[in-house]
């Protein structure tokens, strides 16, 4: 859910498990003892030139939602905004690309809405469920928890450069098959193993998504930023400062807690709060079940995850030092 949301107020009501307080990835609502649905939406213009692609990321990114609440997904309504100028050949294949991914997730999509628009934008609106108490915040990190990334990062950097045409292909299609990558496996095996906390990554980058969950959790972390997967060719691009236009925002966000150890780079800072696109679940979880989850993400081969961190004691004030 986008942050300026996070302002709107939502009258109380028993059966909302998780609302918009907590600015978590999707609302909970409590159906019966036994069921609660998970309800999303997200939507964003064309990040890369193919529409398949465009379609199929922007379809992994909204499902995205639904499994860092640890949710099952199963019913989608597209949303697109489309040129009238543009062929319409163009919006099928989006919808295409969105269809085959929904599908893959076993989301069916039931419907949706298109209205002209200068610039086009694709995204849906998707409904999981869970049972209830079983859903995964952002506010349950504990101190001892070991932090996992299950995919890299820098898919901002990667897609700037690709706008520049400063980017090989085979840089971009490994950008392109990770952004459209499911969280479906990683949401799965966190399930099986239980955590304590996830969120996905994405607009506010790793960092800034940390933040959330530090703050809400209470808690505060160290990053080891050689643990840090990133995409290759995303470290080339930071360091000839070519980086999208949110890694600022994104650098400003985290600067009140965030800590630098002074023997990193600058572009560090490029890579760390570089805006994602459908990025990967970051998972805190107990150290005794760290081996467990570890061997369960690995099980379906497309995740890389990572421990790039350690949950600590806040010591009075919230804090992430980023060190080597
Ligand atoms: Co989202
Ligand atoms: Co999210
Ligand atoms: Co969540």
């Amino acid at each position: 859910m986008a942050q300026v949301l996070r302002q709107l107020n939502i009258p109380e009501n028993p059966n909302l498990i998780v609302g918009s307080a907590t600015g978590d990835d999707a609302a909970v609502y409590k159906m019966s003892e036994s069921q609660a649905l998970v309800v999303t939406v997200d939507f964003f213009p064309p990040i890369v030139d193919d529409p398949w692609f465009y379609g199929a990321i922007s379809a992994a990114n909204s499902i995205s939602d639904i499994y860092a609440m640890g949710g099952k997904p199963f019913l989608a309504l597209n949303i697109a905004c489309f040129p009238s100028d543009l062929p319409i050949e163009i919006l099928s294949e989006i919808q295409k690309g969105g269809q085959e991914k929904a599908a893959e997730a076993g989301v069916i999509i039931v419907g949706g809405h298109t209205i002209n628009d200068e610039e086009p934008k694709y995204g849906m609106a998707v409904i999981g469920s869970l049972e209830p108490g079983k859903e995964v915040t952002k506010s349950g990190s504990k101190v001892g928890d070991k932090l996992i990334l299950t995919k890299p990062i820098g898919t901002g950097l990667i897609t700037t450069g690709g706008k520049q045409n400063v980017v090989n292909k085979l840089t971009m299609d490994k950008a392109l098959e990770s952004m459209s990558l499911l969280n479906k496996d990683a949401s799965e095996a966190m399930m099986d193993v239980g955590v304590n906390s996830c969120t996905d990554i994405t607009g506010f980058g790793l960092l800034g998504h940390m933040k959330d969950m530090m703050t809400s959790s209470g808690v505060a972390a160290n990053i080891y930023s050689s643990k840090v997967p990133i995409l290759d060719g995303s470290l080339e691009l930071a360091k000839s400062n070519i980086f999208p236009d949110g890694t600022n925002r994104n650098i400003d966000y985290v600067a009140d807690l965030v800590s630098w150890d002074p023997s990193l780079e600058d572009h560090m800072k490029l890579i760390l709060c570089d805006p994602q696109t459908s990025g990967g679940l970051l998972i805190s979880v107990d150290e005794s079940k760290l081996e467990l989850l570890i061997g369960q993400l690995g099980k379906s081969g497309n995740n890389i995850s990572s421990v790039i961190g350690d949950v600590v004691d806040l010591e009075g004030q919230f804090h992430i030092n980023i060190l080597p």
